[in-house]
């Protein structure tokens, strides 16, 4: 193992804990400190593990699989989640496999396929942010975040909406860095659920987004029953919670700038800049690992082969260097070539999803007319883990200047 880091600024941590909860709290300061004085930083917590905190070495990192591999089954997670030994697919493995792989499902994520399931979004956003103005007040986690970020999935998958305690509980379980065991039971089960849809769609294609999976052909080549359910693993794992926190950020910033929905009213043409600040501002995956495939030396310091580096998406959005301000919330910001979706081969599949949630989410504010204020603060809350951004709990009062504007 690497020696701990030790700098000339003693308000730096010397092992830096992602999961603390005053790096949860505030996670840019500590973000800024290393990024000017410890930009490969290095933490003996959790199995032990680099963190790059610079944009050009977050990004050249995630473009360059050769020196930072993605091909260890467990390793995006700090720490390691329910240790597994088959790679999850597509994040978990590198070109050229990963290449053909992306080039068989990413016709699911063709952009017609996501403006098919837009107006039933909008709807739902629309009926929830109504019922929400109604009653004057709401915890907007609950009331509109997952819902949102869960019947879109669910749209865009075609699994079933009705089974959506059973699978949200299932990836949670999974995803809980305090309770390995559980994760291990919810993965199975989430196997077997996913396994039946297989078997259903091959026995009776419809078209959907399995019978996709399942007809996908690339020069003979097709995709097994293991590969359709591990995509479908990660596609679960990653489509509902970084959505559901990306809004509740976004809401939470509106509650606290009234103003820039007024903005956003007047001039509506800003919504996809807007959208891109946002997600720029807070990125719902903060932090993300691969691991180094031979000893390298980066700013001085020397990487071991098998060594954890986690790429901090969420440092290198603040970066001064690449981002004029970079603490400031711009809704016409342009460019902005943030991280948040990553970048080179595993660039996020789903972004288009995402951004549409988001984009009808603020569509839907100006349409509505809401006004939003933050509810009681002390009820506000963030989530515990450190490498992902969201809240926990948003308390939110909401009214409307207006009826009936479209
Ligand atoms: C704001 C919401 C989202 C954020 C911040 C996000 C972020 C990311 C990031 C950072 C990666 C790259 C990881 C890496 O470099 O190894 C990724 C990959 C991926 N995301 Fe997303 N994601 C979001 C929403 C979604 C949605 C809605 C879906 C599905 C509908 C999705 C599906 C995927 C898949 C399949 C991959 C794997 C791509 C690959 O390895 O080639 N994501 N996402």
């Amino acid at each position: 193992m690497a020696a701990m880091v030790t700098t000339d600024e003693p308000n730096i941590p010397d092992e830096v804990d992602i999961h603390d909860p005053a790096f949860v709290a505030d996670p840019f300061s500590a973000f800024e400190h290393l990024r000017r004085k410890c930009p490969v930083a290095r933490s003996n917590k959790y199995g032990g593990f680099w963190l790059l905190s610079r944009y050009d070495d977050v990004r050249s990192a995630a473009i360059n699989w050769r020196d930072y591999t993605s091909s260890v089954p467990g390793v995006t997670a700090i720490p390691v989640i329910t240790p597994r030994t088959e790679p999850q697919l597509p994040i978990e493995i590198d070109p050229p496999r990963h290449s053909r792989y992306r080039a068989l499902v990413n016709p699911v994520f063709a952009p017609q396929r996501i403006a098919a399931i837009t107006p039933r979004v909008k709807m739902l956003a629309r009926s929830l942010f109504e019922k929400m103005i109604a009653a004057g007040k709401a915890e907007a986690v609950a009331e509109f975040c997952v819902p949102v970020a869960i019947t879109s999935l669910a749209a865009f998958t075609d699994v079933p909406l009705q089974d959506s305690d059973k699978w949200v509980g299932w990836i949670t379980s999974m995803f809980n860095v305090r309770d390995p065991s559980a994760g291990a039971t919810a993965s199975r089960e989430l196997n077997t659920y996913i396994e039946t849809l297989i078997a259903a769609r091959r026995a009776k294609p419809t078209g959907d987004f399995v019978s996709m999976l399942i007809a996908a052909e690339i020069d003979g080549e097709r995709l097994d029953d293991i590969q359709i359910r591990s995509f479908m693993t990660v596609v679960f794992g990653a489509g509902f919670e970084t959505t559901a926190d990306a809004l509740s950020v976004m809401l939470l910033w509106l509650a606290e700038h009234p103003e820039a929905l007024d903005r956003l009213a007047s001039e509506p043409e800003l919504v996809p800049t807007a959208v891109e600040e946002f997600l720029r501002y807070s990125s719902p995956i903060e932090i993300f690992g691969r691991n180094a495939s031979h000893d390298l030396c980066l700013h001085g310091r020397d990487i071991r082969r098998g060594d954890i580096v986690a790429l901090g998406f969420g440092a290198a959005n603040r970066d001064p260097s690449v981002f004029d301000a970079p603490d400031e919330m711009r809704l016409d910001r342009s460019p902005n070539k943030h991280l948040t979706f990553g970048a080179g081969p595993h660039l996020c599949a789903g972004a288009g999803v995402a951004r549409m949630e988001m984009a009808v989410t603020l569509e839907t504010l100006i349409e509505t007319g809401a006004r939003l204020a933050p509810g009681s603060e002390q009820e506000l809350r963030w989530k515990t883990r450190g490498d992902r951004r969201g809240l926990a709990r948003l308390p939110l009062t909401i009214d409307t200047r207006k009826t009936n504007r479209r």
